[in-house]
């Protein structure tokens, strides 16, 4: 016999077998798996190798999860196939789990962007899911998921828990194991290799969401300065929002969305003081005040400690009556067109989502169901759409899990 479990010694599995059937069963207790459930009907079951469900939303937004974004349209997704996002987000949009929260009496406030956050904890959020799946789904936690098999009808999956194994039989199976991202929050390539089990293709794989890193240390001594910027990756996606040095490089929103766009070896622009005409401001300075010193001048616009660490860097020396207007032109061309060639990103380690995925092209755009072995369905993270910063990732985990479940 074959082990059912590859991680168990195979004498365990004999002894303890039991076996089960499910009309659902859904890998993977985390957003999207979690809002499926509450849709795919009775006899569900959800199970996850973690000891608590959803554990990425309760850390998300601070704690009080930026759960979606007013503004969510498809065109804050990145894919290869840029269309297949649009069917699940229309038929399951923000305002559909903004009433879901009303309706849970959780309280929201939009913080910026659009961008809406619990009031209290993004334990409510879980919370509310758990009770919405609570009339038709079970849920197993610290299950490891064994062998899957498929006889042309049925999935048979074996699953370990509390030292049992079980063997579920399933009608339908949703593998909504997420990403990659923070391995030690749980995140394993499973649905990767379930996909390739089925003959699903996976698109290239890369953290996303995550801070650039750069091999010298240049920015250790302003390490916590944060200041508005307008970064633009070599592809000319484009994302004015804050920036923040860091130790090991560049963080901020700006940064982390440009992330998402960034490949190995590419540089990327950096606008600082995006708003301001520096070339005007200069020469009115000029008109006005000739003797103020041109580190001052720019600190009007800029973080002090940016102003004198860029004087290492553009020779910031001498007064602002000194400056002829080609300097400048000079001066403004590279304050606002700043080009910086990462070394590379902090990885998943610390990434917020992963792009890439199960390839959109294996599956139905309004069921997430595969289209060579049917009642098989990919939802979440694990699939390749990846949402921009901002709380569009959950809307993703939400309107996926429900085109599934609905499809169910
Ligand atoms: P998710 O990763 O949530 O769930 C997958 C589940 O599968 C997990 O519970 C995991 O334990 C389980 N699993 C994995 N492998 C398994 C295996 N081999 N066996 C059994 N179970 C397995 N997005 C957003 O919109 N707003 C926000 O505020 C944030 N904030 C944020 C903060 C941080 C720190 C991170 C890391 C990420 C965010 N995100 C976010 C992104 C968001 O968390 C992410 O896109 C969704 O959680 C994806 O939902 P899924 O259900 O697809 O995967």
């Amino acid at each position: 016999m074959t082990s059912l479990f590859r991680p168990l010694a195979r004498g365990v599995i004999s002894r303890h077998l039991n076996c089960m059937h499910v009309n659902t069963l859904i890998l993977g207790a985390g957003a999207a798996g979690l809002h499926c459930a509450a849709f795919s009907g009775p006899n569900t079951l959800v199970v996850d190798h973690a000891k608590a469900p959803a554990e990425k939303i309760r850390i998300s937004g601070g704690g009080r999860c930026n759960f979606t974004n007013l503004g969510t349209t498809p065109t804050n997704f990145i894919s290869q196939n840029p269309h297949f996002a649009k069917s699940a987000l229309a038929r399951y949009t923000q305002w559909d789990f903004i009433d879901l929260v009303d309706r849970h009496g959780i309280a929201w406030h939009e913080k910026t962007l659009g961008q809406l956050f619990c009031d209290t904890s993004a334990k409510d959020i879980i919370a509310m899911l758990l009770a919405e799946i609570a009339p038709t789904a079970d849920l197993w936690l610290q299950t490891e998921v064994g062998t899957i098999r498929h006889d042309g009808t049925h999935f048979h999956v074996a699953l370990k828990r509390l030292g049992q194994v079980t063997l579920v039989q399933a009608d339908n199976l949703v593998v909504a194991t997420g990403g990659k991202s923070i391995p030690k929050m749980g995140a394993t390539g499973l649905a990767y290799e379930i996909a390739e089990q089925f003959g699903l293709a996976v698109t290239d794989t890369r953290p996303a969401l995550v801070p650039f890193t750069f091999s010298d240390d240049r920015f250790k001594p302003i390490a916590g300065t944060a200041t508005p910027a307008r970064l633009i990756t070599a592809d000319g996606a484009t994302f004015d929002e804050s920036l923040l040095f860091t130790h090991r490089g560049l963080s901020g929103p700006a940064v982390l969305q440009a992330s998402s766009y960034w490949q190995m070896g590419e540089d990327v622009r950096v606008a600082l003081a995006p708003d301001f005409d520096i070339t005007a401001a200069l020469k009115t300075q000029r008109a006005q005040d000739g003797r103020k010193a041109l580190t001052t001048a720019l600190a009007v616009h800029l973080p002090a400690r940016l102003v004198d660490f860029l004087g290492g860097e553009l020779d910031l020396t001498g007064n602002v009556g000194d400056l002829a207007d080609a300097r400048i032109a000079d001066l403004a061309a590279s304050l606002q067109n700043w080009s910086l060639k990462p070394s590379g990103t902090e990885g998943y380690r610390t990434a917020e989502v992963t792009v890439g995925g199960v390839n959109t092209n294996e599956l139905s755009s309004k069921t997430m169901q595969s289209k060579a072995t049917p009642h098989l369905y990919f939802i979440g993270e694990a699939v390749d759409v990846t949402g921009w910063l901002g709380g569009y990732n959950f809307q993703w985990a939400w309107s996926s899990g429900y085109a599934a479940g609905m499809a169910i």
